[in-house]
C-alpha cells in the first residue's frame, strides 16, 4: 500500500466535473464550530460514561439523565455555527455530485449549504417515539421534555443511534462508497464501526483524501493521501484545488 503524506497544496489531483465526491464526516469537521468531540482530550467521553447517555439500557435505567445530555448539546449545536470546511464541502456541488455520509448529529452540513447529507447516527434536532422508532419529529428550540410523547402514546427520546443500536442508513452509506470517484475522510478517528468500515467500500482505484491534525491508523487501503491539517485548514485548501482543476 503506497501512502503520501501531503498538505493540500501538492495533492496528485484528479476531478472532472460531475464525478461523484463522497465524503464521510466525524466530530473533528465540528470542532472547530465550537462543539466537543468523543475522543480528543477533554472529549465528550471524558466527562460522561457511554453507558448511561448512549445506550438503550441507559434510557431505561435513566431517561432524565439521558435527555439532559442530549438537550445540553442540542442546546451547543444551535448555538454553534458552520465553519470554512463546512461551508467549502458545500461549495464542491457547484462542479461535482456531491454526497455526504456523517457519523455527526449536529446540523451544520445541511446551514452550511450541503444538500445531500446521510446521518448514520441520526440527527439531534429530530426527536423519535421510544415505541417505534419510525415516528420522528422536530424539536423545536433545544429542549425535549420528559413529558413529551409520540402519537402512540409513549416517551419521545432523541433521534440517535446508540450503542448497540442498528444503525439503518449503513446500507445506503456502503452503496454509496462504492459509486465514489473521489473519496475525503474528515475528522473521524475511524474508532466506530459499522461506519470506520465504510473506507473499504471504496473501490481500490479511487483516490482517499484524510484530513486530520492526528491522521487516524488505515490499514490495507490504496489510494490515500494524508493531509494533517485541521478541518478549516485542509478541506478548503484540497476543495479549492478540487473546484480549480476540473477537467
Ligand atoms: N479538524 C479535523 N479533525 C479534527 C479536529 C479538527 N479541528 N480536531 C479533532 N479532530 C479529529 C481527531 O484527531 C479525531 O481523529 O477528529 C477525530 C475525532 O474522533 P472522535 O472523537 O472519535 O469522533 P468520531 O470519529 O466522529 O466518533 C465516531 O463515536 O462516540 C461515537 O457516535 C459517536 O459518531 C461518534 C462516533
Amino acid at each position: 500500500m503506497e501512502d503520501n503524506k501531503n498538505t493540500a497544496s501538492n495533492l496528485p489531483l484528479q476531478g472532472a466535473r460531475g464525478q461523484h465526491v463522497v465524503i464521510l464526516t466525524g466530530a473533528g469537521i465540528s470542532a472547530e464550530s465550537g462543539l466537543k468531540t468523543f475522543r480528543d482530550s477533554d472529549g465528550l467521553w471524558d466527562g460522561y460514561d457511554i453507558e448511561e447517555v448512549a445506550t438503550p439500557q441507559g434510557w431505561k435505567r435513566n431517561p432524565a439523565l439521558v435527555q439532559e445530555f442530549y438537550n445540553m448539546r442540542r442546546k451547543s449545536v444551535i448555538e454553534a455555527k458552520p465553519n470554512a470546511a463546512h461551508f467549502a464541502l458545500a461549495r464542491l456541488e457547484e462542479k461535482y455530485k456531491v454526497t455526504i455520509i456523517t457519523q455527526n448529529i449536529d446540523d451544520l452540513h445541511e446551514r452550511a449549504g450541503s444538500t445531500d447529507v446521510v446521518h448514520l447516527h441520526g440527527v439531534i434536532t429530530l426527536s423519535q417515539s421510544s415505541k417505534n422508532p419510525n415516528l420522528t419529529y422536530p424539536i423545536k428550540g433545544w429542549e425535549l421534555g420528559m413529558d413529551e410523547v409520540c402519537e402512540l402514546g409513549s416517551p419521545l427520546r432523541p433521534h440517535v443511534v446508540w450503542f448497540g443500536e442498528a444503525v439503518p442508513m449503513i446500507e445506503t452509506a456502503m452503496n454509496i462508497c462504492d459509486q465514489a470517484d473521489i473519496f475525503i475522510l474528515v475528522g473521524s478517528s475511524l474508532a466506530v464501526y459499522p461506519a470506520a468500515g465504510l473506507v473499504g467500500y471504496v473501490r481500490n482505484e479511487v483516490t482517499k483524501y484524510i484530513i486530520d491534525p492526528k491522521i487516524p491508523p488505515v490499514y490495507n487501503i490504496s489510494g490515500l493521501v494524508k493531509i494533517e491539517e485541521k478541518a478549516t485548514i485542509g478541506v478548503p485548501k484540497l476543495v479549492d484545488e478540487l473546484l480549480n482543476d476540473p477537467k
